[in-house]
């Protein structure tokens, strides 16, 4: 980080200098956190609009250029020559594994696929038509109470298990949650299996018979992996690292941005997309449907990003995905995708969408994917959160390791009852 001349901000009679730190890329950033103390002032940004909460060396977006950086490397890249295990050891990381190191770091993570035995009883305390959310927030929390060896978060080697031991039980676990809510026997980790192929396995076989996942569908799934393992200091990933920022062991901080991933806003927009092109139904109903956004009646799910504001580069490898899995699964005349590719096109030469920057995001062809992998609407959110957990334990562990971590405290803009004397209950009118 560079420094240039300060920013001036006066408050009362008072002017006060405020560093501005440069970062490799990205905007400015000026530096209040003297602020309160020379001026008696906060600076006010609920949503965070306008501020960086940390100092990170992970991810990078530049939302009008729409380009998206895993530690310098562009996401198309590495959806493209990379596969989900390496870019997790990139982020975790910060370089490209050499071959050895990628070949222990693959045999880590699939040696710790399995779940301690005592662990599968615990299902059995969720209702049968438990949402696989509700079961993904309490297993990965529950974690904490199987593995009290790597739970010292100020030793390294035990932080990096936990890592190595989230990454490699998140396939099992959330597998186990969908096979719970379908009544179906789970199916244990196999290691000679890639991390998607087992993932895929633990999910769709069944004991009654054998079991062999088309290598597109493979090949789709790890992908999607890829285009969701990190995307900087987002709703969930804050909310680990402010849990962290407590001391919080990363079990119970990896539940936490679960839980926070689980809201509409952040991982369920994919479920809602798809939802609307059902309803859309066919090509012919696009015009009526547009008009109906147009009137803001609704919006056009799967389009529009807060940061975004050109193409998400995640929404175009998840296009040519949709389009492999259609053609392995023998849905190419899908509907469903006629409808998607149609109304993209009617949206990108609309003014309105051209306006106001709405492009289509990662999520307007996630949901037709994975539904024609088999997968219920219900489970969209768990694969969001299984590819998320390496984002999330990256951060974590860059917060962790920086000398200069504090607890995350904001503060707030009190506009209640001032000061007042309590008057006992007989006494009130
Ligand atoms: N359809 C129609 N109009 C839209 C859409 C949309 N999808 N998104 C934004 N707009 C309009 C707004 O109505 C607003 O119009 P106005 O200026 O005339 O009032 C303008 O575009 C700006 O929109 P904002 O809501 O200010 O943009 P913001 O950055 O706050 O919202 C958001 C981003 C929440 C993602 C929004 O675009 C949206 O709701 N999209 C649909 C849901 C969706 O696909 N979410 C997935 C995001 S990707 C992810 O989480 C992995």
């Amino acid at each position: 980080m560079t420094q240039t001349p300060p920013a001036k901000v006066t408050v009362g009679d008072k002017v006060i200098d405020l560093p501005i730190l440069k970062g490799s890329l990205g905007p400015d950033v000026i530096d209040i956190r003297k602020l309160y103390a020379q001026s008696d002032a906060f600076t006010y940004d609920p949503g965070f609009t306008s501020t960086a909460s940390c100092e990170s060396k992970i991810t990078y977006i530049d939302g009008d250029q729409g380009v998206l950086l895993h530690r310098g490397y562009p996401i198309d890249q590495l959806a493209s020559q990379s596969n989900f295990l390496e870019t997790c050891y990139l982020l975790l990381h910060g370089e490209l594994p050499s071959a050895a190191e990628y070949e222990k770091f693959e045999s880590t993570i699939t040696r710790h696929t399995m779940l301690h035995a005592q662990f599968d009883r615990f299902f059995d305390g969720f209702r049968r038509d438990a949402h696989p959310m509700a079961i993904m927030t309490g297993a990965v929390g529950a974690l904490s109470a199987f593995y009290h060896d790597s739970l010292d978060i100020h030793d390294a080697q035990q932080r990096e298990i936990s890592a190595h031991r989230l990454i490699a039980k998140m396939p099992t676990i959330a597998a186990r949650a969908f096979k719970y809510s379908v009544g179906q026997p789970f199916v244990h980790p196999k290691n000679n299996l890639s991390y998607a192929e087992n993932f895929l396995r633990m999910c769709f076989a069944v004991p009654a018979e054998d079991y062999v996942v088309d290598p597109a569908l493979v090949r789709a799934m790890d992908r999607i992996f890829i285009l969701h393992a990190d995307h900087e200091q987002n709703a969930s990933t804050s909310t680990v690292r402010l849990a962290g920022s407590s001391g919080a062991n990363p079990f119970a901080c990896i539940a936490a941005g679960i839980a926070c991933l689980w809201g509409p806003s952040h991982g369920g927009a994919n479920e809602e997309a798809l939802n609307m092109l059902r309803e859309i139904g066919t090509p012919e109903k696009i015009p009526e449907f547009i008009a109906g956004v147009k009137d803001r009646r609704y919006k056009l799910m799967g389009f529009g990003h807060r940061v975004y504001k050109n193409y998400d580069p995640r929404a175009k490898v998840m296009q040519t995905s949709a389009y492999e899995v259609l053609a392995a699964t023998g849905r190419e005349n899908d509907p469903l995708f006629q409808v998607a590719k149609e109304l993209e096109a009617v949206a990108l030469k609309d003014e309105f969408f051209i306006e106001r920057k709405l492009f289509p995001n990662v999520d307007f062809y996630s949901g037709i994917t994975l539904s024609a992998m088999g997968f219920p609407t219900t489970m969209f959110t768990v694969l969001f959160a299984l590819a998320r957990t390496v984002g999330w334990i990256a951060q974590w562990k860059e917060m962790i390791e920086d000398p200069g971590q504090k607890i995350g405290r904001p503060r707030q803009l009190y506009t209640g009852a001032t000061q007042r004397d309590f008057v006992p209950l007989s006494q009130r009118g």
